[in-house]
Parts: structure tokens; sequence; C-alpha cells
């Protein structure tokens, strides 16, 4: 049985990336079917919108979809971000960004964290409003038992699969007493499900410095939308940054790979986009679906290139996409 992949292109560099990571995939072991489908800027000037029925159906009946990157157009009235309608349609609640050192001089070494960030809920539930005359404005920030639960335990899940010890529960509970405090409150009782894996409770403050002064001490970190948000961008800067970082979406159906960084407009046509993060996400997604080894594989090819300097002009080197690819392809 082949698995069904859905790749989505979307704009930019998007198609330039998500065309090497699918070079790479074919490369390995595992038998795979590739689907294309359409979003973003392009989709809407083709389609109508940025993101068509036919492409959640498409990710909903795949079993994982890897995603390229979308351009942001300037004030077009009622346009959407497809990224973000993406990730509620499909429900997927799971925002998950390893931190993984890279035998780079921009990588600080000793790290190994995966940052869990809830994906759907908290301050970026959508409910605002303005009063007095636009003089007052408010963002509600919604948490439940049921968001919360599951979140955590997917963070515990993923301690447990890949061997790690501890999970930082990261919040404000003594100032968002509500809030936070049923984040936490959900927190701890997940956690006695999980006696083999300590808990260990920091404020969102104190985290952001901690990722700085020591990133070291940190295996797992479980966290609301806004402060996932804000720790996973810097946690990425830690180990390479936006040309290795990617990402994974998850749900109870779906499941959505994909770089962190945007459509980089200015390097399209250039051979200067960096395929790395989408071949991090393409090994997320090997990972997820279970073909542990390929995943492994694949991440030791990459970072044998970015070892021996065989990186785009980002990373220092003087390859292209392409090239960088072809090397890739070599070091499987
Ligand atoms: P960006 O991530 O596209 O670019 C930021 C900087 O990093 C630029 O200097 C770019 O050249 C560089 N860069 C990004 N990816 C790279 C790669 N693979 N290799 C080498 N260098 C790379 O963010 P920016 O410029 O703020 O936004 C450009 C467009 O992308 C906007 O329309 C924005 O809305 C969209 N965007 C989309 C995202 C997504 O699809 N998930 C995420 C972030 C931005
Ligand atoms: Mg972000």
């Amino acid at each position: 049985m082949s698995y069904q992949i859905t790749l989505l292109p979307g704009d930019g560099i998007g198609p330039e990336v998500i065309a090497a990571a699918e070079t790479v995939l074919r490369a390995l072991p595992v038998d795979m079917d590739f689907t294309r489908a359409e979003i973003g800027f392009g989709a809407y000037e083709r389609l109508g919108t940025p993101l068509p029925d036919s492409t959640l159906d498409a990710i909903r009946r795949a079993d994982a979809a890897l995603f390229g990157a979308v351009t942001t157009p300037p004030n077009i009235p009622g346009y959407f971000s497809p990224v973000v309608r993406m990730r509620q349609s499909l429900d997927l609640y799971a925002n998950l960004r390893p931190n993984r050192s890279l035998p780079h001089p921009s990588s600080r070494p000793g790290i190994d964290l995966l940052l869990v960030r809830e994906n759907t809920e908290g301050l970026y539930s959508g409910i605002e409003r303005v009063e007095d005359d636009g003089n007052r404005a408010i963002t509600e920030r919604v948490i439940t038992r049921r968001g919360s639960e599951r979140i955590v335990r997917k963070a515990f899940d993923l301690a447990r699969q890949t061997g790690r010890k501890t999970v930082h529960v990261v919040h404000k509970a003594n100032v968002l007493r509500q809030t936070c405090g049923l984040f936490r409150r959900v927190a701890l009782e997940v956690a006695a499900d999980y006696p083999d894996i300590e808990l260990r409770e920091m404020l969102v403050d104190t985290c952001a410095m901690e990722l700085i002064r020591a990133p070291e001490q940190f295996q797992v970190i479980v966290t609301t939308n806004l402060f996932g948000d804000i720790l996973s961008d810097e946690a990425c800067m830690l180990v390479g940054g936006l040309g290795v970082a990617a990402s994974g979406n998850i749900g109870a159906d779906a499941a959505v790979f994909e770089p962190v960084h945007g459509s980089a407009p200015s390097l399209v046509g250039t051979g200067k986009a960096n395929p790395t993060a989408t071949f991090f996400a393409a090994a997320m997604m090997l990972e997820h679906l279970g073909e542990t080894e390929s995943a492994a594989r694949l991440r030791n090819a990459v970072e044998t290139c970015i070892a021996a300097g065989e990186t785009t002009p980002d990373l220092g080197g003087t390859l292209t996409t392409s090239e960088m690819t072809e090397r890739v392809i070599r070091n499987l």
C-alpha cells in the first residue's frame, strides 16, 4: 500500500521548495503517490478563492500533506488567510516545532527541543470588538478544557514516543488566572497519566529568557496559541533560523507539514531558495507516517550537506536549490 501525499506548492518559492522535496522523497524507499492541490494568492487569481474546497478535501483524503508557502496580497476586500482557514477548517490543533542543533556556525550546540503549540484557540480565537467609538478594543482569549487536554496529551505522547523525559508547561497563570489557570490545571491532571515523564512549570516570560540563557534544559514545551507562536520563532533562531525551520500541523483527521518561512518573492527564480526547511518538514511527515528510518536518513543526508558547507547562500554556501537537492539525494 502506498501513502497518499497531497502537495500544496502555493506561491513564490513555495513551488520551488516543494519540487525539491518531492524529488528527495521519491529517492527514498517509501511508496508514495503524490497529488497537487491549489492554495494561496495564485489560486485566488485563477479560481477566485485562496483555499478551494477541493484542496481541503484533498488534504483530508491524504495520509499527509506537504505545504510550501503563500503570499499575502495587499488589501483585497474579502481575501482571507488560507493558512489560518486551513488550520481551522481541518481542526489542526497541534502545531509542532522541533528545534535541533545543526552542524553550522549559526546554530548553538546541545539543543533538541520540541515545541508544541495549541493552534486553534487562545488569543487567536477571532473574537474581537471595538467599543467607545473605536477608543477601546477588546480581544477575548478562549481556553477550553477540551482544547487544553488534547494539546497537553499530544505533548506527553510525543515526549514518550521520542524518549524525552520532561515536559515544560508554559503559562502565565499568576496573572491570567482564569484562562491560564484552566490550562495549567488540566495539564497537571493529564500529567498524572504519564508517571514516566516529569512535568515542569514555567511562566512564559521566564521561558523567553531561559530559552536564550540555557536552551539545553528544554526537551518538550507545551503552551497556548500566542505564547507558542512567539516562543517557537524565538527558539528557531537558536538553531539556524528561517532557512531551516520546519513545522507540522496535526489534527485528528489530517496533518500538514511546512517550512516556517514565507514565499520570499525576491528569491523566486534565482535558485537561492534554501530547500532545507522543506526537507526537514518532509522528514517530520515521514516520522508522522511511522517511516522513522527514512525520516532519520533524510535528516542525516541534509545535515551532512550542511556540515560540509554544501548549502544555498543564506547558510554561507554557493549551491542552488537544485544543486543542494542533488547533494542530499547523493547522501541518501
Ligand atoms: P519570508 O519568510 O518569505 O522571508 C523573510 C526573509 O527570509 C527574506 O529575506 C527571504 O528572502 C528569506 N527567506 C525566506 N525563506 C527562505 C529560504 N527558503 N531560503 C533562503 N532565504 C529565505 O517572509 P516575508 O518576507 O515577511 O513575507 C513574504 C511573503 O510570505 C508575504 O506575502 C507573507 O505574507 C508570506 N508569508 C507566508 C507564510 C506562510 O505561507 N506560512 C509565512 C510567512 C510569511
Ligand atoms: Mg509565526
